[in-house]
């Protein structure tokens, strides 16, 4: 029961029940879902496996960052419990996300892999603690580009980078953006967010999209108007 949509929901939930509780108001033909590490590290593969049953697409957002072989290990393990999408971090390297490729295509599976290039929660005062005096733009686009030459499909970018990347790295290079907001809703903690509509616009390939819909008070309302809102994508 694949989608077409660009939404993928966020489930941050501590819980199993309380996620599938959320999932089981939204609709799998409409929106694919994410799994993030607490409710991953609190549930465990069981729910990716319930909300497979309810014939959801997910996005296991692990963030593997470590050696090669594990990294590659950690997923194809993601992989063979059937997930659509999983990522690792590109500063890990090239050689580390080449044999997390590697292992995905030798073993046949099809699960998109795409790396984190900077947290959106870095600024360049962070970097240059780190080592990096690299400006931070710079440093993203390196890194999406290393992703890219290393056979990974895509990057988690902030909207605000997608038409950068894309123009870098091309179109089918997925760019999987965070910190929407549709108009009708409010900020949260996110900084710099964007309308759904214009990270499109600006290249976006997939719209991470947390409480304006999972706190709404209907859910597939919320999601309703977000589809209205990208209508023309
Ligand atoms: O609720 P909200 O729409 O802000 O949720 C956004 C989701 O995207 C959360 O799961 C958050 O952890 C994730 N995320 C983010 N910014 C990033 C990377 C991931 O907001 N740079």
């Amino acid at each position: 029961m694949a989608t077409d949509s660009p939404i993928i929901i966020a489930l941050d939930y501590p819980s199993l029940d309380a996620a599938l509780c959320m999932a089981d108001q939204l609709d799998p033909t409409r929106c694919r879902v994410k799994v993030g590490k607490e409710l991953f590290t609190r549930s465990g593969p069981a729910v990716l496996e319930a909300l497979h049953g309810r014939g959801f697409e997910v996005f296991l957002d692990l963030k593997f960052h470590d050696i090669p072989n594990t990294v590659a290990s950690a997923v194809q393990a993601a992989a063979e419990q059937g997930v659509w999408m999983v990522n690792v971090h590109a500063s890990g390297g090239r050689r580390m996300m080449e044999t997390a490729m590697q292992r995905l295509d030798q073993n046949a599976l099809t699960t998109h892999l795409i790396a984190v290039t900077v947290l959106t929660s870095m600024q360049t005062d962070d970097l240059a603690e780190l080592g990096i005096k690299t400006p931070l733009a710079e440093h993203v686009e390196h890194l999406a580009l290393l992703a890219k030459q290393s056979g990974l499909q895509g990057v988690v970018c902030s909207a605000q980078e997608s038409a950068r990347i894309k123009t870098l790295c091309g179109e089918s290079f997925l760019k999987v953006t965070p910190g929407i907001r549709p108009s009708f809703a409010v900020a949260n903690d996110q900084q710099r967010t964007m309308g759904p509509n214009e990270a499109m616009a600006a290249g976006s390939s997939h719209l991470v999209i947390g409480r304006p819909v999972t706190q709404a008070d209907d859910p597939m309302v919320a999601l309703e108007a977000i589809e209205v809102e990208l209508e023309g994508h």
